[in-house]
Order: C-alpha cells, then structure tokens, then sequence
C-alpha cells in the first residue's frame, strides 16, 4: 500500500476530461480521469478521491495588482518559504472571500479614514449584479442595504450579524472588498486572515477491477458571475480549465470509506438513489457488481434537471440492462414537465416494491445533495415503511433510522 495523503499527494495528470451534458444544458458535469501510474494507489467502490488544486491565475494576478504586492517577494506560510505569487496560487483559499477577513475592515477603515469609492457605493445601492444562472444556489438574499457613504458605517452594517456577513460575502471575493473598500493589506496580514487551502474530496466513479490504473470521478464545475467578473469553485474550474488534459501535474490522494461499501454477500439487492453527480458511487457500484457476478439485484433510481441533456452514462446504462445486470432502472427528470419530478417521488410510486425488497434484506444507498435531497428522501423513505409496513410515525422512524441505518448497517449515505 502507498502512503499518499493530503500532506503528501501523488502527482499525476489527468487522461479524459469531458463534459457528460448534452447541448443546450443548464449544467457542465465533467467525467476526469486520473492515472495512478506507479503511485500503487488502490481504492474500493464507494471510496473517494482528495484533488488538491490551485486558485486561478488571473485571481492571483489581479490580487497582487489590486494591492500593488511584488510576486516575486520571498515569504514564509505553513508550507515554508516561498514565493508571494506560488503562496497565493497553492496555499490559501483566496478565490472566495471569508468573515474574518470582512471583520478585519473594522479596523483597516478606522485607521485609514479612507472614503469609499462613490462608484462603487452606487453600484452596491442599486444591490449587486447577481448573474448566475437562476440554476446555481440562490444567494442567501442581496446585500444589506447601505447606511450611509461613511465606510467605517458601512463595515458595521455589514458585519453586524452573522446573516448580514454571509449575504455581504456571496457576490464578492477578495478583489471586489478590497476595491470596495479601498483597503491594503501586508501579505503578512493577508495570510493571517485568509483561509488554508484544503483539498476537495470525489467520490469514485469506476471500479479499480473494470479501470486497472485509473481512477474516474464525476464533476459538477461550480461556475457563477459577480461584478462583472467570471468567478466559481477553486476544485473543479482548476479540473475544467487549467488541467484539462494538458498533461500538467495535479495532486490526488485515497480517502477509503468504511461503511459506504456492497454488501459482502453478492446475493443481496440493493437500492441506489443518485441523482445528479449522486449517481458517481453507483456508476462505481455497477461496474463491480458485474465484474463480480453474483444474484443480488441492483434497482437505480437516477435524475437530473433533463433527459436531454443530463442522461450521464446512457449508454453504459443501457448496456447494464440489456445485459441482466441493472434488474429497474427508474428515472427522475425534475424539468421535463411542469411539476417538478424528483427520486423521492418516484420511491413513493414505487412504495410497495421497494417495502418488499427491505422486507428481503435489501440495501439502500443514497448519494448526492445532503442539504435537501438527501433529508427528502429520507422522509420518503419513512413514509414508505408507514404506508406499505403498516408502522406508526415513530415505528417508521425508528425502523428507517436506528434498525436500518444503525444496527443492520443496510442504509447508507455518502451526502455532500
Ligand atoms: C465525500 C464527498 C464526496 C463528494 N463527491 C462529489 C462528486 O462525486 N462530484 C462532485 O461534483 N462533487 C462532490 N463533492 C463536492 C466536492 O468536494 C466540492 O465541494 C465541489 O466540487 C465544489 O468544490 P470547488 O472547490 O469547485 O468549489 P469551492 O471553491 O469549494 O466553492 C464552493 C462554494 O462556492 C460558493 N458558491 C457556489 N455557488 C455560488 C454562487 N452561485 N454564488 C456565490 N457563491 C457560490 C458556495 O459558498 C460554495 O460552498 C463531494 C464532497 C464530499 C464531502
Ligand atoms: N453553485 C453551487 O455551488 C452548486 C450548483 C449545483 C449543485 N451544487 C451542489 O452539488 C451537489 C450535486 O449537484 P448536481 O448538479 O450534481 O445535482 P443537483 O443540483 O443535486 O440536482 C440533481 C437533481 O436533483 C433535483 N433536486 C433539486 N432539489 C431536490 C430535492 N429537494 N429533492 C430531490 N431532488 C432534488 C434537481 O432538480 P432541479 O434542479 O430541477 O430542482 C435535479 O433534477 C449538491 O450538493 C448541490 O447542492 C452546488
């Protein structure tokens, strides 16, 4: 075994990157394909992979210009010394702004005494150019309105409450505060406030049997607009846009799970919920079962916005059924209609079949959104074992939470 980790990754490079959608989508979700080469880097199904990426560098560009820092200066961070532009790409999260930084204004407007930028100020009563796509998580709500042009005012209203600095920091970045606000920072100072860069975890999409040497993953790239300036998630923009399949080195390391995994016995069915980039783990759960062979039945309940465009894996799909492999394949396209259509209301119209394959021991597997998709299909799940089980409200409960999920082990998450 390799001791590759987050502190000591194995550099490799990427071999297939491309986008699963169809023309026409809302969306961009990547399939990526890492080598492993001669790390000796095994994984499982249901593991996941650590990418350690690097901020963009036009980010780091237009950081240095906007404080008027020499890129080339010798510094000193938690990963040793450096240089300034190499500490600002690799060691600090500086593509997404965070409350103690904002928090720090208090005193930088104090001391300078500075007047804020009366065209900015203009810009920001009118509230923010919210331009992402009305797909992309709303913002928590615009901006605080306002007190007055006096700066020092102004950071009090901001960072008054904990909801007035989350709405404050949703359509801005460093750059745009420290324009704002027109405030200078030491690069010192900087790394004191900004945010250590961490690497992002993917669950695995292949089986190590059916891809010896490689590992896939499935990317939903994070992409959003404020202030006139492209912005979006460190991870998968560095995936999309500056590796690519360019060849040059990107950091992975194996982050194994221990209860996300197939059940032993290959005879047991199982049920897999993963709408969205959700379906990774079960692309990676179906590939295994075939190589393994084995009588237990495999049920996907999978869905996206369109069948159209976000189909992923159609073909391989259609391969699992026609070959005996996928026993129910049920879909949930959420605009392909008027009224929304997601998994949980398929699980409840199929309610009594699924009732009867618990009754005979099967799994059950939900990845994907943990924020609401998750809690709502655990709602739907409770609500099957009322309706088709017979149970009360507080036996459905325990039954779906303490004896399927605790004790036999034979529900489980891997929500994000
Ligand atoms: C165990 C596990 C498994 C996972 N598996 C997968 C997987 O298989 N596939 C997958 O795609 N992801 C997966 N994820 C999520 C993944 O780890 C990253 O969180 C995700 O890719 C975003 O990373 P990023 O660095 O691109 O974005 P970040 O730089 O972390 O930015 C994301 C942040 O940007 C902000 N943001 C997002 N949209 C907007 C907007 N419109 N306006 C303003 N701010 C916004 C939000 O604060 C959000 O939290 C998994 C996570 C975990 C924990
Ligand atoms: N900007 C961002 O940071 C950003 C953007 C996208 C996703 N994400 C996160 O990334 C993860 C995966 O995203 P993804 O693009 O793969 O898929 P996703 O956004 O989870 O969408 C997959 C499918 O789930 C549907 N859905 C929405 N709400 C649901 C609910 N309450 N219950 C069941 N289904 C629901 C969606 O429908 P509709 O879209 O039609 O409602 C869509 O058909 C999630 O954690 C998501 O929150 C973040």
């Amino acid at each position: 075994m390799s001791d590759w980790s987050a502190k000591n990754p194995y550099m490799t490079h990427i071999t297939e990157n491309y986008i699963l959608n169809g023309e026409g989508s809302r969306k961009e979700t990547r399939h990526i394909v890492f080598e492993l080469g001669d790390s000796g880097l095994d994984y499982k199904v249901g593991d996941a992979l650590g990418v350690l990426a690097e901020n963009p560098p036009h980010i780091v560009d237009e950081l240095i210009a906007v404080q008027g820092w020499d890129p080339e200066m010798t510094v000193t961070t938690h990963n040793g010394e450096r240089s300034l532009y190499d500490a600002l790409k690799k060691d600090f999260e500086v593509h997404l702004a965070n409350k103690k930084f904002v928090q720090s204004l208090a005193e930088k407007v104090v001391s300078s005494g500075m007047k804020i930028s009366m065209s900015i100020v203009a810009r920001t009563r009118n509230e923010s150019s919210w331009s992402a796509t009305e797909d992309q998580q709303a913002p928590p709500s615009l901006r605080p309105s306002m007190p007055s042009d006096d700066p020092a005012a102004q950071v009090e209203a901001i960072t008054s409450d904990t909801k007035a600095i989350e709405d404050y920091l949703w359509t801005r970045d460093y750059i745009d505060i420290m324009r704002e606000f027109d405030v200078k920072y030491t690069p010192e100072e900087f790394f004191e406030l900004a945010a250590r860069l961490k690497p992002r975890l993917y669950s695995i999409a292949s089986s190590h049997d059916a891809h010896p040497g490689f590992v896939e993953l499935t990317v939903g790239i994070v992409r959003f607009e404020y202030n006139g300036r492209a912005r979006g998630g460190l991870c998968t923009q560095f995936m999309a846009d500056e590796i690519d399949t360019s060849g040059a080195p990107i950091g992975v390391f194996m982050s194994p799970t221990k209860s996300f995994v197939l059940p032993e016995d290959k005879d047991i069915d199982i049920i897999m919920v993963g709408p969205g980039t959700g379906i990774a783990p079960f692309r990676a759960f179906m590939e295994q079962r075939v190589h393994d062979g084995g009588g237990g039945k495999n049920w996907l309940f999978f869905g996206d916005q369109s069948e159209k465009t976000e189909f992923y894996y159609k073909d391989e799909i259609e391969s699992w059924i026609d070959g005996g492999h996928l026993y129910r394949f049920t879909t949930a396209w959420s605009r392909d209609q008027e009224e929304k259509i997601y998994v949980q209301h398929r699980l409840k119209e199929h309610g009594a079949e699924i009732w009867e394959w618990f009754e005979r021991g099967a799994y059950f597997y939900i990845c994907g959104d943990k924020t609401y998709m998750a809690k709502d299909v655990h709602r739907a799940l409770i609500q099957i074992a009322i309706d088709h089980g017979g149970m009360s409200e507080d036996d459905a409960t325990h039954f779906i939470e303490k004896t399927m999920m605790r004790e036999e082990k034979r529900y489980l998450r891997d929500v994000y």
